[in-house]
């Protein structure tokens, strides 16, 4: 991919692993593991090409109303990523950090996630930030309240408060996101990282997420290419 241009930050919302599976004649489940392979491969091309942020949306605040089986195996399927399946990854020099609520994860769950943050803590190629029971609305209000008893503790003044001090306090402090995608044809935000995606581009394909390999990503790549991206001005 010579002469593109490479987006800092990338977001996607892995979406359409139920569908995928269901139209195969498979449980719901089977989608999830192969979303699960697919972010692996792309988290190694991301890298690859040069991609220093990526933000994936693995599971919203809104997800734990599904059934309790397909949750409980979303849980598991992530405990088993982190502590055994993103060693290549790793060895790939990705960090690997989480943006979300740590109420009600399990302490199973949490301690899988902070184990493969601290392993992979020294890594400089991409970070990878996986966002588990992430809601982009809670962000905001968790940011609100930090920065609410910054105020009120006299670390800071009122004027202190600005964009920057903003996205620093999100949870975790990253640059804008500069091209969204969504797969498998829904056209919605789902509250993801409003505050982020300001000024992204945004790209919509109908391939569900688990068939959303390399060459997929690619036309992603190609479509931003040919964004004109103004930031507001003219
Ligand atoms: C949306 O598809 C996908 C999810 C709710 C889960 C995303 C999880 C993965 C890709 C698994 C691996 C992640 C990590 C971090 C190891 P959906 O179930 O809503 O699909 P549907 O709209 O077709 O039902």
């Amino acid at each position: 991919m010579n002469e593109m241009k490479i987006p800092t930050h990338v977001g996607i919302i892995m979406d359409g692993n139920g569908r995928w599976a269901t139209e195969k004649g498979r449980p719901r489940t089977d989608g999830h593991r192969e979303g699960a392979n697919t972010l692996k491969e792309l988290a190694i091309h991301m890298n690859d090409i040069g991609i220093k942020y990526a933000s994936v949306y693995a599971f919203s605040t809104e997800n734990f109303k599904r059934s309790k089986t397909e949750v409980d195996f979303l849980m598991n399927l992530f405990i088993e990523m982190f502590t055994n399946e993103f060693e290549f990854i790793l060895s790939n020099n990705v960090r690997i950090v989480f943006s979300g609520r740590e109420e009600p994860l399990s302490k199973k769950v949490l301690k899988a996630m902070r184990d493969i943050e601290e392993k992979s803590k020294d890594n400089t190629g991409l970070v990878l930030n996986v966002c588990l029971n992430y809601g982009s609305r809670s962000e905001i209000v968790d940011m609100t309240k930090k920065i609410a008893s910054m105020y009120k503790s006299d670390e800071i003044s009122l004027d202190d408060i600005d964009e920057e001090l903003v996205r620093q306090n999100l949870y975790n402090d990253l640059p804008d996101v500069d091209l969204l995608i969504r797969t498998s044809g829904e056209l919605r935000l789902s509250n993801f990282m409003l505050y982020q995606l300001s000024y992204a581009e945004f790209y919509f394909t109908r391939t569900y997420f688990p068939d959303f390999h390399n060459d997929e990503f690619d036309k992603a790549i190609e479509a931003f290419n040919d964004r004109n991206r103004r930031f507001g001005g003219v």
